[in-house]
């Protein structure tokens, strides 16, 4: 009886929220979308016009920086005491493990090594709305395959573009990944998000996201000729290329996704909560039996500290950071930590070489360091949650193909369920990987690329993916 009365009241509330949700779509269509300026500026002074030459782009840090930077953390001040009985990151960053990447960087890490190896990808730069962006522009191999598919990757924070470094070489030259040598490769474009990276901060308020997918899409259609193209991106990658589907959906292929920034909306809750007590009826599959809305909103309010602080105030916590290099280690890597899985903020050194190299995370950081840009990487948090209308837009309906490739420790512990995405964007490709977190470009690359052309592949027939006979 129990059971039965449990179930006819699940199929009951079922029916009711669909109902709801169908009544929200209806409205939901005649609703008119908001609309931002399709022009801005954000360099310093008044507005000039662009200087819409491409130049080629070079990293080179100068030995004062390097200089410098070896001389603060000789002096690097760790005046606290790891408390007697925590020996894991449950109060932050674990003071051994703080000491150990302190040692590394300042005796074994190369900052040139590191650089050679980025310098490998063919940099440039462009003005924007003002602004000095930052991309790898990165080719297959002349004359290797017959079709080549312009493709833009955004990254979020604390990353940059350097998190897709193993991921490139897999999309432009597929023929490396063991498989036979394949008809489509892509040609890809990674651009540093202004303020992030080397690409020019803006010098005023208001740059936010979908300014930021507005200057990629000029960058891709009016730079780079790409009249047509698909993205990807992760964390704030992910809401730029959902925004970009959003106002200029006429020049995408698709979106590809491997987590979905996306702000809670009636729909999408009333499918959160119905699935943590009927997950069987709820959802189709894919979705673990345990899932949660309980359990991921206690984890994201007890991982979110530091969204809460970028969100109100970075122009203060930005000064210690951009002071201090352990200081700025400690903010970004305890991230990288916990983000990729939550269980590792049990272990006594973050669980964060488990999949990733100390100069991997290193050199994340240092790119916030040599470019000073932690600060103004911190304010892309404010203008986002200051602007309710931005918000509102970000809950618009994404009318052009989504793939998602959902990795179930990602923030909050569970992968978001193709249920709750259904209700924000045309979902044609949806996978959960069995492992893998936040950083999926930089943990799992080989997994990324591989879904990547599982995406577009079937939304795109003609891209196929075939042994190649004869045309090497
Ligand atoms: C980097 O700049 C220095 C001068 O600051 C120059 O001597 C060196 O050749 C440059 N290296 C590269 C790889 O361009
Ligand atoms: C939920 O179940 C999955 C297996 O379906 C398991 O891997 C995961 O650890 C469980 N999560 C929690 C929070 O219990």
């Amino acid at each position: 009886m129990g059971r039965l009365s449990g179930s006819l009241a699940a199929i009951a509330v079922i029916s009711i929220a669909y109902l709801q949700l169908q009544k929200y779509f209806v409205t939901h269509k005649k609703h008119v979308k908001p609309t931002f300026p399709r022009h801005g500026f954000y360099g310093p002074g008044r507005y000039i016009p662009d200087d819409e030459r491409i130049h080629t782009f070079h990293i080179n840090v100068s030995d004062k920086v390097i200089i410098d930077l070896g001389h603060r953390l000789r002096e690097a001040r760790i005046n606290h005491e790891q408390l007697e009985d925590v020996s894991d990151f449950s109060y932050g960053f674990n003071k051994n493990t703080l000491q150990e990447f302190l040692h590394y960087w300042k005796n074994d890490y190369s900052w040139k090594d590191e650089e050679a190896k980025i310098n490998i990808f063919s940099h440039f730069t462009t003005q924007i709305e003002g602004l000095n962006v930052h991309y790898i522009h990165a080719k297959p191999p002349l004359n290797k395959y017959q079709k080549i598919v312009p493709l833009l990757l955004v990254h979020g924070w604390p990353g940059n573009f350097y998190e897709f470094y193993k991921l490139i070489p897999l999309l432009t030259d597929p023929g490396l990944q063991g498989h036979d040598t394949k008809r489509t490769a892509f040609e890809v474009i990674v651009p540093s998000i202004p303020g992030f990276g080397f690409s020019e901060a803006s010098h005023k308020s208001g740059f936010d996201q979908i300014a930021t997918a507005r200057i990629f899409k000029k960058l891709m259609v009016d730079r780079l000729d790409f009249m047509r193209f698909l993205a990807h991106g992760g964390d704030w990658g992910s809401l730029i290329v959902s925004n970009i589907a959003r106002e200029f959906p006429e020049h995408l292929y698709g979106i590809h996704l491997n987590n979905v920034l996306s702000v809670p909306t009636i729909p999408r809750t009333i499918i959160q909560i119905l699935g943590s007590y009927f997950p069987s009826l709820t959802f189709l599959s894919d979705t673990p039996q345990n899932y949660s809305f309980k359990e991921i909103f206690m984890e994201k309010l007890f991982e979110s500290g530091y969204l809460h602080i970028q969100a109100t105030k970075p122009d203060t916590i930005g000064v210690a950071l951009n002071d201090s290099p352990i200081g700025l280690m400690a903010w970004i890597l305890e991230k990288f930590s916990s983000l990729t899985n939550k269980e590792y903020r049990k272990l006594s050194d973050g669980g964060l070489e488990k999949k990733f190299t100390k100069d991997e995370l290193l050199t994340i950081v240092m790119i916030y360091w040599i470019n000073g840009n932690i600060l103004s990487s911190q304010r892309y948090y404010k203008e986002f949650f200051s602007h309710p209308d931005r918000i509102e837009f970000s809950k618009e309906y994404i009318d052009v193909p989504v793939g998602v490739l959902a990795f179930p420790n990602d923030f909050g512990g569970f992968p978001t369920p193709a249920e709750m995405l259904s209700s924000i964007a045309t979902l044609k490709h949806y996978k959960v990987m069995e492992n893998g977190g936040h950083f999926a470009a930089l943990e799992e690359p080989v997994l990324l690329a591989s879904d990547i052309y599982e995406f577009v592949v079937k939304i795109v027939p003609e891209f196929d993916f075939e042994v190649l006979v004869g045309s090497m």
